[in-house]
């Protein structure tokens, strides 16, 4: 059985001007935007994981800002990861502003996530990119919470699964060992929307991901690889999603930064 496996990724803070569906949303992000981005709200985050009472069968990841990676590294008990954002896919060397994945394994931190939509669009960077970089993790020592997604307008062109494969099939020309990979399955459109996929939705994806992992790659590749769903989880939608057979768990953003998050992580019990 795959493990369950819920990530947390805190970011510099909620994105502003989008849709604000509910008074409910507006109240959370105005909450939000004043509890991540700051080692004060980091350390509090950290302070309640340390005193919760987790599922033990649960592996949980929290990724916050690279700054902030080392007190998250040296406050956090118990068995709980830690993961960069975003990790530069050549050696140490003169490459001004990047983080080598040697420097993130001298501190402690065994995992990245790589790909997420807001690097794809906001930073450029592309399929190949994001292959070479995860290829790069891997090899060097890292675990990588990979993600892939489509927009709306993809969506309602209905090539969500074209688009997926495509990221998916750039990845495989890069990898061969997919034991140090956990998939990320991000609608954009859901992302910090307020509007999660339903949860047939997500299951229908995350199957067409398993099975591409089936014929593309190995069965036991397609059996043993988690896929998360990301896109507004919170700890209302969380129990029907983690009941779906080939949702694994989660990469959660804004209710990551919440005591909810504990919720989440206990969805399944
Ligand atoms: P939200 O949970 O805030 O929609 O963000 C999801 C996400 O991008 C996690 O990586």
């Amino acid at each position: 059985a795959r493990k369950f496996f819920v990530g947390g990724n805190f970011k510099i803070r909620k994105q502003e001007g989008l849709h604000d569906p509910t008074p409910e949303r507006h109240a959370e992000k105005n909450h939000n935007t004043h509890r991540n981005g700051t080692s004060a709200s980091v350390k509090s985050i950290v302070e309640n994981l340390n005193n919760a009472t987790l599922d033990p069968s649960v592996e949980v990841v929290i990724s916050p800002p690279a700054l902030y990676l080392i007190l998250t590294r040296e406050l956090l008990k118990g068995e709980i990861g830690v993961a960069a954002q975003n990790v530069f896919d050549k050696p140490n060397g003169a490459f001004t502003g990047e983080i080598s994945v040697s420097q993130l394994i001298d501190s402690k931190i065994d995992w990245t996530i790589l790909g997420h939509s807001e690097r794809r669009t906001i930073l450029g960077e592309s399929d190949t990119t994001v292959a070479s970089k995860t290829a790069y993790a891997i090899a060097n020592g890292l675990s990588v919470m990979w993600c892939c997604g489509e927009s709306l307008e993809e969506r309602e062109a209905d090539k969500t699964v074209e688009v997926v494969t495509k990221q998916l099939d750039a990845l495989k020309a890069e990898i061969s060992d997919w034991s140090k990979i956990v998939i990320a399955y991000e609608p954009i459109w859901a992302i910090g929307t307020g509007k999660v996929a339903t949860t047939q939705q997500a299951q229908d994806v995350h199957a067409a991901i398993r099975n591409w992992l089936k014929t593309a790659v190995s069965d036991k590749a397609a059996d043993e690889t988690r896929i998360l769903y990301g896109g507004s989880v919170n700890e209302k939608n969380c129990g029907e999603l983690s009941k779906q057979p080939d949702i694994d768990g989660f990469l959660v953003g804004g209710a990551s930064l919440k005591p909810a998050f504990v919720d989440i992580i206990n969805c399944q019990q």
